[in-house]
């Protein structure tokens, strides 16, 4: 199992160039269902979780190729709408094939996810909202089934909590279904909007993505596309607080600055130095003496619960306390207690947590326990004196494209070891 040797105290220096966004990369590649057609896709990333997804597809029938940085996906015929446990299990967003494998082959049969670290993520929102679109939903041997023998048909369905892929899970099946689909509290997250965008290009109907109301006109067949994902907001993020807890200074090119003003609106307020160098690119500078600010975690535009464990690193070396809320999972600050065994002072009451800094961290062994828990200990590897080795590092490879090589160009002393 591979693991990550960092010497910290290395201020970073230099440009990094961002991949494109794994969380609508899964999406899209789900959406490349919904027709017979071939899709091409530009600037996915090659991550574990797009590899697994890839793996998925292939298994219900789909053809997948990666030729010139492009991946090419044709379903021409679904032979098996299944998406199998031993897949599932290993990657949550597996469910993301539900809405268009009922949208386009009338039924599934989905392994319901598992628990996750972070918390119980239930898809009972997904089921429900299909179930809403006239699909007959069974539920047997940890398998969802789901059927819809003459079509979906449209209808409205309000989310009663916000829902990322829950969104875009409706929204896929909602596109090829007979009438007028309206989404109420969807997901405003760039991804859903990045997901409309492509169904757009594919000739599906849809109006107010990227907005709490969405209205979907369903359409008879879908088309083949090409379509060019948005940079990955959370991978910008994690870069600009690499920049900002070692005290450098980081270009980081090729991402949306707009996703981001939660993230740099509290960057700035800490009293890091961030600005824009161009329509997609944003400059990061810290002399280091960072004050501690509050966190609440949101749905978007609201600060990204994906960002938490990364920002949480940072407060540790923030001069006073930080109170942070997160909102949107039961249990992300598995990586607080690694903090913890590096020397960070928290204090964890259910959902917030009190960060007192600056505290000295030391190199530690420590564990990954989930994608963005990892890049927090990182981050903080890369500003503790001594060495930290990171167990699992799986973790990350789920989400960030080789992370050490773009955190070496930047002068940072990691490498992976066996
Ligand atoms: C997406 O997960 C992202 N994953 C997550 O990123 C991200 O943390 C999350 O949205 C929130 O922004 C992908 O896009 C592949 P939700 P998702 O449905 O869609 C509850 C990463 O690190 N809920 O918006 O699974 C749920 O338990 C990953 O890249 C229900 O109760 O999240 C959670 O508390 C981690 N019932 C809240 O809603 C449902 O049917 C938000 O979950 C669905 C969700």
């Amino acid at each position: 199992m591979d693991k990550f040797l960092i010497h910290g105290g290395v201020p970073l220096h230099g440009e990094v160039a961002i991949s494109g966004a794994k969380n609508s990369a899964l999406p899209a590649l789900a959406a490349c269902l919904l027709t017979e057609e071939p899709v091409l896709l530009h600037r996915i990333p090659r991550v574990l979780d797009v590899l697994t997804m890839e793996k998925l597809l292939r298994s219900i029938g789909a053809r997948t190729e990666t030729k010139g940085g492009v991946l090419r996906v044709e379903a021409r015929q679904i032979l098996s709408p299944e998406a199998p446990y031993q897949l599932v299990k290993t990657m949550r967003a597996s469910s993301l094939v539900l809405g268009p494998l009922v949208a386009r082959a009338r039924r599934a049969r989905v392994s319901l996810p598992g628990g996750c670290a972070i918390g119980a993520r239930p898809i009972n929102l997904h089921l429900a909202g299909l179930e809403q679109l006239g699909a007959r939903m069974r539920q047997e041997h940890g398998y969802i089934e789901a059927e819809a023998a003459h079509g979906l048909r449209g209808a409205c369905f309000a989310f009663d909590r916000v829902s990322v892929t829950g969104t875009e899970d409706l929204m896929m099946a909602a596109v090829l279904a007979r009438g007028e689909t309206v989404l109420e509290n969807a997901a405003r997250e760039p991804e859903v909007k990045d997901l409309a965008d492509l169904l757009l290009q594919m000739g599906a109907r849809i109006e107010g993505a990227g907005t709490s109301t969405m209205r979907i006109q369903g359409v008879e067949r879908l088309y083949g596309a090409e379509h060019r994902i948005i940079p990955d907001r959370i991978e910008t993020g994690t870069f600009l607080i690499a920049g900002a807890i070692t005290g450098g200074e980081v270009l980081v090119t090729g991402c949306a600055p707009e996703h981001l003003t939660a993230l740099t609106a509290k960057l700035r307020q800490a009293g890091a130095e961030v600005t824009e160098a161009g329509p997609d690119a944003l400059r990061i500078r810290s002399s280091g003496a960072l004050h501690a600010v509050d966190l609440i975690t949101e749905e978007y535009p609201g600060f990204a619960t994906d960002l938490q464990a990364q920002f949480m690193a940072l407060m540790t070396q923030a001069e006073g306390l930080s109170l942070i809320t997160e909102t949107i999972f039961e249990n992300r600050f598995m990586h607080a207690l690694e903090l913890a065994r590096m020397g960070a002072a928290i204090r964890l009451e259910g959902r917030r947590a009190t960060v007192m800094g600056p505290s000295r961290l030391t190199g530690a062994a420590v564990l990954a326990s989930d994608l963005r828990a990892s890049a927090s200990l990182v981050l903080a590897g890369l500003v503790a004196s001594g060495e930290t080795l990171i167990d699992r590092v799986y973790h990350i490879d789920r989400g960030y494209e080789s992370i050490e090589s773009k955190l070496s160009a930047l002068g940072a002393r990691i490498q992976r070891v066996r």
